[in-house]
Formats: C-alpha cells, sequence, structure tokens
C-alpha cells in the first residue's frame, strides 16, 4: 500500500485512525510489509504482500481465493477478448466515465477485473475482500496511484462511514452468510447523495412453488459439493468439464434448449450469451462451474425483498429490476 493511502483507512473497531506500526519492507511511498497500529484499540493489522489485512485467509471465503487465484485473469476484457466487464460495469452502475476526484468502494472485488474498471474513471478506489484473491486483484491492480486494495470483511470494515461518492457490490452478497446485513452495511459508507450499484441471485419463482423440480440444478448439487476441499473439489470441476465439453458443445447448438439444458447439467455455458473463442468459452465454463459448486453459501432472493432493502437502507430514486446475476439495482443516499 502506498503511504498516502493511510487516509482512507480507519480502524474496524473503534473508527479512529490508523496509524504506521513498524515498516519492515518498502520503499518510497511504497510500503510491502508491516504493521498498521490503532493506537485506541491498542491493535495491530498486518501489511503482508502490500495488502493491509484485517481478516485471515481461513475463512468461508476460501474457495473464492482459490478459484481467484486460479483464474486471475480470466474474466478480464484484455485476456478474454471481450469487453464484458466494461459493458456490465457501466451498465449496471449507470456512472460516468470520468469521476476524478470522487471516491469509490467496491466490496468483494475477486480478481479485481470489475477494479479495473472503476479505476479507469480516475476516481480512488478502495477495494475489499474477504478472501486471499485480493493478491490476484493486487497483481492486476494494485500498482495504479488510485487503487487501494484491502483484505477485510464487509462486516468489519476498516473505512469512515458516510465517506465514499459511490459503493458498488457485484455478485458477492448471496455468497455471505447474511445477505440483508450485507446489503444494510452498504449505504452506511456513502455520504449523503452518494450512489449505490449491487446486485444479488435472483431466487427462481419455482423455488417457492410446486414446481421445486425445476429449481436450478446446482442447487441439487451443492450439499454434496460445498464442503469439499476447494482445491479437490476445483480438480473434480476441471475433469468434469474436460470430459464433458465435446457433449456440451453439441449440446449447446441444440436450437433454444441446448443453452439451458448445459446449466441444467451444471456446465456453465456462455456460448450465445458471450462473443467467446472456444478456448476462453471451456475457461470460463471451469470457472464458473467451480463457482457454483463451491461457496459457502448461496442465498438468492426475491425481487421484492431486495427492493425492500433499498427502501430500509434509506436510498432514493430507487432501480431494481432483473439484469446482471439476476437482479441489479441502484439508489442514491438521502
Ligand atoms: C463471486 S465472487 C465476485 C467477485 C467480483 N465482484 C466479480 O464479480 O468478478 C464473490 C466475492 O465475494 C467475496 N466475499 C464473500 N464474503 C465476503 C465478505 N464477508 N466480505 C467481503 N467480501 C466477501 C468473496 O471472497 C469473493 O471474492
Amino acid at each position: 500500500m502506498r503511504k498516502d493511502h493511510l487516509k482512507y483507512l480507519a480502524c474496524p473497531s473503534c473508527k479512529g485512525d490508523l496509524l504506521f506500526g513498524k515498516i519492515t519492507q518498502g520503499s518510497g511511498d511504497e510500503v510491502e510489509s508491516g504493521t498498521l497500529d490503532c493506537p485506541r484499540c491498542r491493535k495491530d493489522f498486518e501489511i503482508k504482500h502490500h495488502i493491509p489485512r484485517f481478516v485471515s485467509d481461513e475463512n468461508y471465503a476460501t474457495g473464492f481465493g482459490l478459484e481467484w487465484t486460479k483464474h486471475a485473469r480470466t474474466q478480464y476484457d484484455s485476456y478474454c477478448g471481450a469487453n464484458i466487464s466494461e459493458t456490465r460495469f457501466f451498465n449496471e452502475t449507470k456512472w460516468a466515465r470520468n469521476l476524478a476526484g470522487e471516491t469509490m468502494l467496491e466490496v468483494g472485488s475477486g480478481s479485481g477485473r470489475f477494479t479495473e474498471q472503476a479505476a479507469s474513471t480516475g476516481a480512488m478506489v478502495v477495494s475489499i475482500d474477504y478472501s486471499y484473491a485480493v493478491d490476484a486483484n493486487y497483481g492486476s491492480n494494485g500498482a495504479k496511484p488510485n487503487v487501494l486494495i484491502i483484505q477485510a470483511s464487509v462486516y468489519e470494515l476498516p473505512l469512515r462511514e458516510a465517506f465514499f461518492d459511490k459503493v458498488f457490490c457485484f455478485g458477492v452478497i448471496q455468497h455471505t452468510p447474511d445477505p440483508e446485513k450485507t446489503f444494510q452495511t452498504l449505504p452506511r459508507y456513502l455520504k449523503p447523495g452518494g450512489k449505490l450499484a449491487a446486485d444479488v441471485y435472483k431466487m427462481a419463482s419455482s423455488v417457492r412453488g410446486v414446481l421445486s423440480c425445476l429449481v436450478p440444478s446446482k442447487y441439487w448439487v451443492r450439499p454434496f459439493t460445498k464442503g469439499v476441499p476447494p482445491e479437490k473439489l476445483y480438480k473434480q470441476c476441471k475433469a468434469y468439464i474436460e470430459f464433458m465439453w465435446p457433449l456440451a458443445c453439441v449440446i449447446g447448438r441444440i436450437p433454444k434448449l441446448g443453452h439451458w439444458l448445459n446449466w441444467r447439467l451444471v456446465i456453465a455455458d456462455y456460448r450465445g450469451t458471450y462473443n467467446l473463442s472456444e478456448e476462453m468459452l471451456k475457461e470460463w465454463a471451469i470457472l464458473d462451474t467451480f463457482d457454483m459448486l463451491s461457496p459457502a453459501y448461496d442465498y438468492p432472493q426475491t425481487i421484492e425483498t431486495f427492493h425492500r432493502w433499498f427502501q430500509e437502507g434509506g436510498l432514493q430514486e430507487i432501480d431494481v429490476h432483473y439484469g446482471y446475476n439476476g437482479i441489479e439495482g441502484r439508489g442514491v443516499k438521502r
């Protein structure tokens, strides 16, 4: 981290200022390793591999750490050759391309494909993730002067409340133990008038009705996979996709039904959704098949619930609708 980024951090407990304790490695403005101290709470926090860490690597999100280390670049536009992350970031947020002078908070960055987009606006981007995916993000975005990457949990953010002009949280809420609490944390970090963009998986209406057999197949398989050690499960997912891929390619070409059938077979098939090469389609399939089966939590929501969260979070100009990732929403803090 850069020394001049200290001003963006606060003690996760008392929200007071943090100070540099010892700096064991670093040069000039850059701190590679050392500690951050809270004089009031008498606690210190490690800076390791350039990243301030407020949680340990061993937590329920360890599988995400593995996922984004193995696929540190898979979903980056510059790697996969399609403008997928750029299009989604600007469509989903509806924010301007130039936000120089603003501060932005990203919750749950994963590999950092959206950190890259956020940083391209010129805003100061503070990007947090609970898992060691932060190291992958650092590899891609850490050298940018307007990016600060932190390993922390949304439930105990080492940041000041009512501080940010923009907050976004994509692909995360359903993967936390208490999605409503996670959501309600987000507006607290916005200034009055600040803008929030977030999304959540959509609960299939059949989940609640008699047609429960139409629940996406992953929910049948997950009880058997979510406890499997991530390394082992990743190998199994990779082997499954390698084995099934020739068949998935044939099935995927069946008009109308093919794509749906592949997802029923728990194959993350983006053929026809994204304009990717065959090689990339397979790489995305391995990544997202693991992403479906490994998370400790996967709690989809209804659109009514998500809308209510925005209202109860003190947001106005609410726009919640079906979209990226299932349900997407935007709002402005009163
Ligand atoms: C599916 S990934 C999405 C990553 C990225 N936003 C994207 O869409 O490419 C979900 C991320 O949420 C993170 N996450 C889960 N629980 C979290 C928590 N309590 N605090 C912060 N991040 C969390 C995981 O570590 C993981 O990287």
